[in-house]
């Protein structure tokens, strides 16, 4: 059954949150799910057992209060990682990976076993440069598996203000957004040249935008509105370039 993995290097992003609110999310509407924290800070273990919510500890298995068809499950172990997830595939509807905020092989290892990667960034170019890097993986285990194996995986945007809007983010959105490696959400900005993707993601159209029906001469004062690109937009272009 699907296995959604939570992943980037960039620690603080929200990768614990992502995971968190997608695994009580899937729970609460009814489905069986496991929650796989592979995080030596245990984040979800810790939420789990003051939530009241199951786990699986060290062999210890606890009686839930809430949530009865979620299963919080520790695996901090790199070489059993993969074991750990094909199992839990097995007997739930979904399962969701928790991964430290570093780059490691148990990050190579879980995104090798996903049906889907979600990547959390912030609106910042330091934040979407390493997202850029966690997508480089995915590709790389598309190629590894030396069969057609395509792993659907972008970024989701977090940490964003719904009253502050900085360029960076913007720039951030519409970079990703043209490779088709966005999530869209409710806070996304896309613009008329985006529309919504089939698996949630932006895409980014071809067509030329609209042409204005206002037949009024543009104005000979106006200035053009490129800017030069800045040096983390251009990071960011490098990063992605090739996905
Ligand atoms: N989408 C979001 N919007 C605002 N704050 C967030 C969001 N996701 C996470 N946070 C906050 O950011 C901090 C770090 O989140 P966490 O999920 O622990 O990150 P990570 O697991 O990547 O280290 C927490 O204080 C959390 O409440
Ligand atoms: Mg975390």
């Amino acid at each position: 059954m699907p296995t959604i993995v939570v992943a980037s290097p960039k620690g603080g992003v929200g990768n614990s949150t992502t995971a968190n609110i997608l695994m009580t999310s899937l729970a609460r509407r009814g489905a069986s799910v496991i929650g796989v924290d592979a995080d030596l800070n245990r984040p979800q273990i810790k939420w789990a057992k003051r939530a009241g919510v199951r786990t699986l500890s060290d062999q210890r298995q606890s009686a839930p209060t809430v949530l009865s068809s979620l299963t919080v499950i520790e695996e901090t172990g790199e070489k059993s990682l993969i074991a750990t997830i094909e199992a839990a595939a097995a007997r739930t509807q979904f399962v969701v990976v928790d991964l430290e905020g570093i780059a490691s092989q148990a990050a190579t290892f879980a995104i090798s076993q996903a049906d889907m990667v979600i990547i959390p960034c912030g609106p910042s170019y330091l934040d979407a440069t390493e997202a850029a890097a966690v997508l480089r993986v995915v590709t790389a285990c598309e190629k590894m598996a030396r069969r057609p194996l395509h792993i659907p995986a972008a970024v989701l945007l977090t940490k964003t203000s719904p009253a502050v809007r900085p360029d960076t983010l913007g720039e951030v959105e519409r970079q990703f957004a043209a490779h088709k490696r966005l999530y869209m959400t409710a806070g996304c900005k896309c613009g008329p040249h985006m529309r919504p993707y089939s698996a949630g993601a932006c895409r980014y159209t071809t067509s030329a935008p609209e042409k204005s029906t206002n037949s009024t001469p543009p104005s000979k004062t106006r200035k053009p509105s490129w800017r030069k690109p800045s040096a983390g937009s251009t990071m960011l272009r490098l990063a992605l370039k090739g996905l």
